[in-house]
């Protein structure tokens, strides 16, 4: 196979829900289709959000289980898939987003009778950033949920994007019959008993055929009569360009559990998502054809063992061809690197590979190189856009409980931060230290996790917040006199860059009102 084929086979994407609507189950089913898992259950995703917060010991075994499904990787009918998992819980959403920095197109799976939850709009929004297009498989049709009419107008709503239907529910819940394939025009039959539940599908000739009232009964046949002709005259065909501009979303219907739905449009997806995407630099587009290489670096995962400090960054091979062993330019450190045992997630087994292409994620063993957004080259110095860190909601200063262990607090906080666990913030005024986190519960991971992997200890202190927003202004002389008027309400990020500390959202809009010269970032990029 050519290295363009190669590259043209490979599909990266992420399945991204509010959590329990079915992420997990429905890319356990994938996998059994691509023949990586033999059983159900097999799949235990990072699924923290079921845990309580304090429940330490349980996040440090979520967290390892995690390792090994971050990227699950399967051939499917000579295309090469890699999932790339994101965490359930919200208080991870900050990892979700980087995870989607990464992907060439997401599915989103929404629970039909829950409709679209705060999650998966967030989320959304992230993909909206990016341009990355979008398939929806509305989950859970086995139980009663909302009208799909209804469901629809919502998805374009909230997640404002237009849709087209490629499947077309037939009843739901208990009535639920199966599907009508809109595209291939044939039905899939829902039957069998509770547990053991089959697919058959029948070929139509439209959805008039007289075969259809014979296999769901006349009432449920008259209906999907009229609702389909109401689909088609309401919901234009799906232009492909379109999707792949991010400007509508195929929508599926099924039940993930049942495998129901899955096969169809796991089919459709592998037609029609994007092959690897080209990638924007600071310093030039990158085409994954190129035959230079590089990659970045978008997620690290510190090793469970504590005995062994150990990390692993994934990077995501953006152009030419990844080696073993072939020294690469890193290129924030300036320093040639090679890597002796890279490994990729095949079928939910960690292998140590000799080469990889673009749209394969790549685990490189860490002693703590790297940090997220790093990247990796021939030799150009390349640095990537769009894998911003958000404004944080949540602040609490940190302080070292254990004197004797300064210097361990100090290496476990900025290796923490550089797997971007949190951002690291200190006040101009007295150097104190605050963490800024996107949910609670990661207080309580750096807390364990300084303790257990660093032998060190902290303490948190509270401090009252509204939020921290990266300023900027064209005129220095703007910036000066704000931080001269403002001093109480500064600090630096890691990176040394200026940070505007409200502690109201009163404060904040003032800022803005009385400083129009300066901005206000929300996103690390601006
Ligand atoms: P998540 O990763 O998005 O958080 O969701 P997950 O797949 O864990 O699914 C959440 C719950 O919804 C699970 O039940 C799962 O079995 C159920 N589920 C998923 N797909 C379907 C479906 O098509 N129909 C029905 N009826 N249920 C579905 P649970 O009881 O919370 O977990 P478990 O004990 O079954 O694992």
């Amino acid at each position: 196979m050519t290295r363009k084929q190669e590259i043209e086979r490979r599909r990266t994407f992420a399945i991204i829900s509010h959590p329990d609507a079915g992420k997990t189950t429905l890319t356990e089913k994938l996998l059994l289709f691509g023949g990586a898992i033999q059983i159900a259950g097999a799949v235990k995703s990072n699924k923290i959000k079921k845990t309580a917060t304090s429940d330490f010991l349980e996040i440090e075994k979520q967290r390892g289980i995690s390792v090994a499904t971050s990227v699950m990787g399967f051939e499917y009918k000579g295309k090469k898939i890699n999932i790339l998992d994101t965490p359930g819980h919200q208080d991870f959403a900050e990892d979700t987003y980087r995870t989607l920095t990464a992907v060439d197109s997401v599915i989103v799976v929404i629970d039909v009778a829950k409709g679209v939850e705060a999650q998966t709009e967030k989320l959304a929004e992230v993909c909206r950033m990016r341009n990355t297009p979008v398939i929806v498989f509305i989950n859970k049709l086995d139980r009663e949920g909302k009208d799909a009419f209804e469901l629809l107008d919502e998805v374009e709503e909230k997640l404002k994007i237009k849709v087209r239907p490629m499947s077309w529910p037939i009843g739901m819940g208990e009535r639920f019959k199966g599907v009508y394939n809109l595209y291939e025009n044939n039905l899939s039959l829902f039957s069998g008993s509770d547990k053991q539940r089959k697919e058959e599908t029948v070929d139509i000739s439209d959805v008039n055929d007289p075969q259809v009232d014979k296999l769901v009964g006349a009432q449920a046949a008259k209906t999907l009569h009229e609702e389909v002709e109401l689909v088609e005259g309401v919901y234009e065909p799906l232009d492909l360009k379109d999707y792949l501009d991010a400007k509508v979303a195929p929508v599926f219907f099924g039940s993930a559990l049942n495998m129901f739905g899955v096969r169809e449009m796991l089919d459709c997806f592998i037609n029609i998502a994007p092959s690897p995407r080209g990638m924007e630099t600071e310093e030039r587009a990158i085409d994954p054809m190129d035959e230079k290489f590089s990659g970045f670096v978008f997620k690290i995962h510190a090793n469970i063992d504590p005995n062994h400090r150990n990390r692993i960054a994934f990077l995501r091979v953006t152009s030419g061809t990844f080696e073993r062993n072939k020294g690469y330019n890193h290129v924030r450190l300036g320093k040639t690197l090679r890597f002796s045992s890279p490994t990729s997630f095949m079928a939910q087994k960690k292998e140590v590979i000799d080469d990889a292409y673009p749209g394969d994620i790549v685990g490189l063993p860490d002693p703590g190189n790297f940090k997220i957004g790093d990247a990796l080259s021939d030799g150009e110095p390349l640095h990537f856009k769009g894998i911003p860190s958000f404004a944080p909601e949540m602040f609490r200063y940190i302080e070292n409980a254990d004197p004797m262990k300064t210097k361990q607090l100090r290496q476990g906080i900025d290796m923490l931060m550089d797997e971007g666990v949190a951002q690291l913030f200190t006040r101009k005024i007295n150097g104190r230290q605050i963490v800024g986190c996107v949910g609670a519960l990661q207080f309580e991971v750096i807390q364990h996790r300084l303790e257990h992997e660093y032998n060190a200890k902290c303490r948190y202190e509270a401090v009252s917040l509204h939020k921290a927003c990266w300023i900027s202004a064209e005129d220095d002389k703007e910036l000066d006199k704000f931080v001269d008027m403002k001093l109480n309400y500064l600090a630096e990020d890691k990176d040394g860059r200026l940070v505007f500390l409200a502690d109201s959202a009163w404060a904040l809009q003032m800022a803005q009102e009385q400083y129009p010269k300066i901005q206000f970032h929300f996103k690390s990029e601006f």
